[in-house]
């Protein structure tokens, strides 16, 4: 018995080809499902394709603006006639800044809520709605953060929207279980990205390894067992409405 056998199934990752979300489709394409990379950036797309291609997986790219319904609901037709099916949905498109609060702009609110709340919505309503119709089950993995609460300093919106992802997956947790879509998160520590980089200044770092108990940033590949776990019916059927860190032991650390 392999609990972690993924072949067969199709696994649509929005914001495929982040850093994290890059790593997490290595890990669903090594474990034998077919892999959706979906993003706004195809060239970036095509490398994780590529990287999937090169184990002997496969995958295919997408385009998408994860904040547009339009584009999401078109790569769900796709998605559709590339493999006939969806079991697993992964949202990790992500942005970040950490503008203080009196000087955060309605724009610059509205665009972080988009990207990071607002998209996980929308894949919700057309991929969930199809998970839900269709009746054979699935898996829904919604990338949120430390920060989604209790809040980390400088990020508010970012803090607001993620603590806006656990609030979407614990509320369609219990909304999507007699269908037997399984709706998780998981909870990432410190990671470098590109779209943190900005805000990890000298101070910023050694301030998170004083509250990182195993005193290191992750790495990408650390998220993959917390994915294809998630991802597997055989290896998590009774996992719904789970946060679940991976984070080097962050959220457990007081003095
Ligand atoms: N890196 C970390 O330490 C960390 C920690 C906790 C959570 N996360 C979350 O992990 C996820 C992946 O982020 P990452 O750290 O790998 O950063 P990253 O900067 O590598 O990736 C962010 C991705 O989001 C995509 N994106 C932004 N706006 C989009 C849009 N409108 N439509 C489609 N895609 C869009 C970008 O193209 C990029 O690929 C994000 O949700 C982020 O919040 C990251």
């Amino acid at each position: 018995m392999n609990l972690f056998d993924l072949s067969g199934k199709t696994a649509v990752v929005i914001g495929g080809n982040s850093t994290l979300g890059g790593a997490m489709c290595v890990a669903l394409g090594g474990h034998g499902a077919q892999v959706a990379v979906v993003g706004r950036n195809s060239e970036k797309s095509e490398n994780v394709v590529k990287q999937i291609e090169e184990a002997g997986g496969v995958a295919r790219s997408f385009s998408a603006d994860a904040t547009s319904k339009q584009d999401v609901s078109r790569v769900l037709e796709d998605v559709l006639a590339w493999t006939g099916r969806v079991d697993v949905l992964m949202n990790c498109p992500g942005t970040n800044s950490a503008t203080p609060f009196f000087e955060i702009t309605m724009e610059e609110w509205d665009r972080i809520i988009d990207v990071n709340l607002k998209s996980v919505v929308i894949a919700c309503q057309v991929f969930g709605k199809h998970m839900v119709e269709k009746g054979e089950g699935g898996s829904i993995i919604n990338i949120s953060s430390v920060s989604s609460g209790p809040p980390l300093s400088r990020v508010f919106t970012y803090s607001a929207s993620k603590a806006g992802v656990n609030s979407v997956t614990q509320y369609l947790a219990r909304e999507f279980a007699p269908s037997r879509v399984r709706v998780n998160a998981i909870i990432p520590g410190f990671f470098p990205a590109e779209q943190n980089r900005k805000i990890l200044s000298e101070e910023r770092i050694e301030s998170i390894m004083k509250h990182t108990p195993m005193n290191r940033f992750g790495e990408a590949e650390e998220l993959q067992g917390a994915a294809v776990f998630l991802a597997s019916e055989k290896a998590s059927s009774f996992v719904t409405g789970a946060l679940i860190r991976v984070d080097g032991g962050f959220g457990a650390m007081t003095i």
